[in-house]
């Protein structure tokens, strides 16, 4: 496949850059209706538009004529895109629909289209080196749609490590005392089924901005490599939606959606807000670690490291 090489370890990072699952490629309301934007992930670039109808599409950026990239300058008609270049007219699903000068479309002209799938306001592109097709579906979060969950705050960060490091993060119980100043290292219970991997630590944790301290359930779940719930009780109800895409063998970019359960209850607002501003430092704690980290195939583990050999051995049915 075009990215075997750039996709197998390094003494980095021994294990593969581009994993299988659905990935996180834009938020929906990042492109209207007749909109083309530029995406770099997979070590590739991509175009994503949407047809005048509505319906997103995500195509391989370069276009099998000669080359242009089409998520720059390329334009929307129907349900397909023209290319800048020489104006071939691309579906969708990766068929030549027109050459405007051309008698006859070559019988091979075809482009890599990628499954898309838009849930909870993303739209998610399905990577497969071998080229399989989905094996798991998105999850709906039905908090995204409910009035007594506030509006969501969204960030994003490119972060110079590879996925694995970050998605263990959850699982890596120890961590939490030392780089997030929970009050004890949790109990944690995993549970896999299937593609998804859930775990339930029990937290005490100092409150945000306060002086006092509760403790809380912390549930993580994951659903393959790139798409993570994360739920939290005790203060406030909070969910978090993570997702990690990566760029290229050495990038990933995380964007995390966060959201508090006020009730619509003005009073909550401000705490909300902690809780969220808290969780958001508490990504930038782990950052200079994943940055600067070694990844051991074979790591030296103790009796109260938590799950982390289950969940790495739950994550190799996507490399
Ligand atoms: S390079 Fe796209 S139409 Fe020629
Ligand atoms: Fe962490």
């Amino acid at each position: 496949m075009r990215e075997s090489a750039e996709n197998q370890g390094s003494s980095r990072y021994p294990f593969a850059a581009y994993p299988s699952g659905w990935f996180r490629v834009a938020y929906a309301d990042e492109v209207a209706a007749g909109e083309v934007k530029s995406l770099a992930y997979f070590g590739t670039k991509l175009v994503l538009f949407r047809s005048e109808e509505g319906e997103a599409s995500v195509l391989d950026a370069y276009c099998p004529h000669l080359g242009a990239d089409m998520g720059l300058g390329g334009r929307v008609e129907g349900k397909g895109i023209r290319c800048p270049f020489h104006d071939w007219h691309w579906d969708g699903g990766g068929r030549c629909l027109d050459i405007p000068y051309a008698t006859r479309i070559p019988p091979k002209a075809a482009t890599r289209s990628w499954p898309v799938c838009e849930r909870n306001g993303v739209i998610f592109v399905y990577h497969d080196a071998p080229g399989r097709a989905p094996s798991y579906e998105i999850p709906e979060l039905p908090q995204l749609a409910s009035s007594d969950w506030r509006r969501p705050h969204i960030r994003h960060w490119k972060v110079r490590a590879r996925w694995l490091d970050m998605n263990e993060n959850c699982v890596d119980i120890a961590h939490f005392k030392y780089v997030h100043g929970t009050l004890t290292i949790p109990e944690a219970r995993a549970e896999i089924d299937g593609h998804i991997f859930r775990t339930d630590s029990l937290f005490s944790w100092k409150t945000p901005g306060g002086e006092g301290h509760g403790t809380g359930h912390l549930v993580s779940t994951d659903h393959g490599p790139g798409f993570q719930t994360v739920e939290l009780d005790g203060i406030l109800d909070t969910l978090l939606m993570n997702t990690v895409t990566p760029i290229d063998a050495e990038h990933a970019e995380a964007s995390f959606l966060y959201t508090v359960r006020t009730g619509g209850i003005e009073a909550n607002e401000q705490l909300a807000k902690a809780v969220i501003q808290d969780l958001e430092q508490q990504f930038e704690n782990d950052l200079p670690i994943w940055e600067n980290k070694a990844y051991w195939t074979k790591p030296l583990l103790c009796d109260g490291d938590g799950p982390v050999p289950l969940y790495r051995e739950w994550m190799q049915q996507f490399i």
